[in-house]
C-alpha cells in the first residue's frame, strides 16, 4: 500500500501563491504600460517578466534528447513552480556581469566542447566530455525549492543526476573529507572575469556527507529542456536546503581533498558567507535579515523555513559540527 506521508517542504496550501493573483501580476507586467508598469510595481523579479520577451532560445545546448527527464515523484516543494521565463531571466552569474540580467551576455559561453576534470582524492584522475559523462548518468526531474541568500526564492523543475552517481564515478581513493567543485576562467568570454579583484574561478565546496545526502544534485536541464547558459549550463549543482550561492554553476572541475574549500565569496566576505551556510531564519546576514523571502515573479513575500524545509533529509549532517546552531554553521 502506498501511503502518502507529507515531507518537511510540503507546506500548506494556503500558502501558496492562488494563480488568480499571480496571473492579475502578469498581466500588470505585460499590459500596455510596459516597463513603466514594471518600475511602479517594484519587487523582485517583475523586470525579469518584462524583460522576458526578449530571453534566448536554448539552441545548441548539450545532451537535447535526455529531455524532458522521467520526473521522480519523491521530489516536490510544495509551492507552484516559478515561470521559466522568469527562473531564466533573473539569474546570479558574476562571471557575465553583477546585476541579474545577464542572460544575453551568458550565451556567448561555449559549451560545446566542454571538458571536465575529475581530480585529487581519486583512484585515477577523469577527463571526461560532459555530453558523454551526462549521457553515462541516470538523468530525472526533481522540483525542487531554491532561495538566494538575498531573501529570493523560486521553485524549478531541474534535470539532472544525484552527486551520489558522480561521486561513485570518480571513485574516491583514501577517504577524502570534502568534494571542492570550480566554475571554467574565460575572460574572452565572460566579461565580468576581467574584474580581476574577483578571486576567479567561482569555486564551491561540500563535506563528503552533504555531497552524498540524497539531496545534492547536478543539474544537467531545467524546464523539460537542456540547461540554459545562463543558468550554468552544461553542468552546475543545487542543494536545495543552502542558500544559492551553493549552486555552483558552469562547473570544469571536480576534487576530492582533505583540505576544506575556500570558496569565492569566502574570499571575498568571509564575515558574511560561510562554508556551511544552510538556509536559516533565525540567523541574519550581516546585511540583511533571513526571516522572510520573496517568491520571485509574484510579489509574495513568505516566512523562511530552517533547511528552506528539507530538515528531514539534512538537519542530521550537522549536529556535531562546530557552532552547533550558531552563527558559524549557517552564515
Ligand atoms: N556560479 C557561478 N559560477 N557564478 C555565480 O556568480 N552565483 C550563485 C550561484 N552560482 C554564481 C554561481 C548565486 S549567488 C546564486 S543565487 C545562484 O547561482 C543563482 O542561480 P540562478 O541564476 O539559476 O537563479
Amino acid at each position: 500500500m502506498l501511503i502518502k506521508r507529507k515531507r518537511g517542504w510540503e507546506i500548506k496550501e494556503s500558502e501558496i501563491t492562488p494563480e488568480r493573483y499571480f496571473l492579475d501580476r502578469r498581466s500588470a507586467i505585460f499590459g500596455l504600460a510596459g516597463a513603466a508598469a514594471v518600475a511602479a510595481t517594484g519587487g523582485i523579479g517583475r523586470t525579469a517578466l518584462a524583460q522576458a520577451k526578449n530571453a534566448p532560445q536554448t539552441s545548441g545546448l548539450v545532451a537535447p534528447e535526455l529531455y524532458p527527464a522521467k520526473r521522480n515523484e519523491a521530489y516536490q516543494a510544495g509551492r507552484d513552480l516559478t515561470e521559466e521565463k522568469v527562473a531564466t531571466s533573473y539569474n546570479n552569474f558574476y562571471e557575465f556581469g553583477t546585476n541579474k540580467y545577464i542572460a544575453d551576455s551568458a550565451q556567448k559561453l561555449t559549451i560545446k566542447p566542454w571538458r571536465i576534470q575529475i581530480d585529487g582524492m581519486v583512484e585515477k584522475p577523469i577527463e571526461i566530455e560532459a555530453e558523454e559523462l551526462i549521457r553515462k548518468m541516470p538523468v530525472e526531474e526533481r522540483i525542487y525549492r531554491f532561495r538566494c541568500v538575498e531573501a529570493w526564492a523560486m521553485t524549478v523543475p531541474w534535470s539532472g543526476f544525484q552527486l551520489s552517481e558522480l561521486v561513485k564515478f570518480a571513485k574516491p581513493a583514501g577517504d577524502p573529507k570534502y568534494l571542492r567543485m570550480q566554475t571554467f576562467v574565460r575572460s574572452d568570454e565572460a566579461r565580468g572575469q576581467r574584474q580581476d579583484w574577483y578571486p576567479w574561478p567561482y569555486t564551491e565546496g561540500l563535506s563528503m556527507a552533504e555531497a552524498m545526502n540524497e539531496l545534492a544534485f547536478m543539474v544537467t536541464g531545467a524546464y523539460g529542456k537542456p540547461l540554459p547558459k545562463q543558468m550554468g549550463a552544461p553542468i552546475r549543482l543545487a542543494t536545495p536546503w543552502k542558500y544559492g550561492f551553493k549552486s555552483v554553476k558552469s562547473i570544469v572541475r571536480f576534487s576530492f581533498t582533505n583540505e576544506r574549500p575556500r570558496t569565492f565569496w569566502e574570499g571575498l566576505a568571509p564575515d558574511e558567507y560561510g562554508f556551511w551556510a544552510n538556509v536559516n531564519p533565525a540567523v541574519a546576514h550581516p546585511r540583511w535579515s533571513q526571516a522572510t523571502e520573496e517568491i520571485i515573479g509574484t510579489g509574495k513575500r513568505i516566512p523562511s523555513v530552517i533547511y528552506n524545509g528539507y530538515g528531514e533529509q539534512v538537519a542530521a549532517l550537522y549536529k556535531d559540527i562546530e557552532g552547533g546552531s550558531g552563527r558559524k554553521l549557517f552564515m
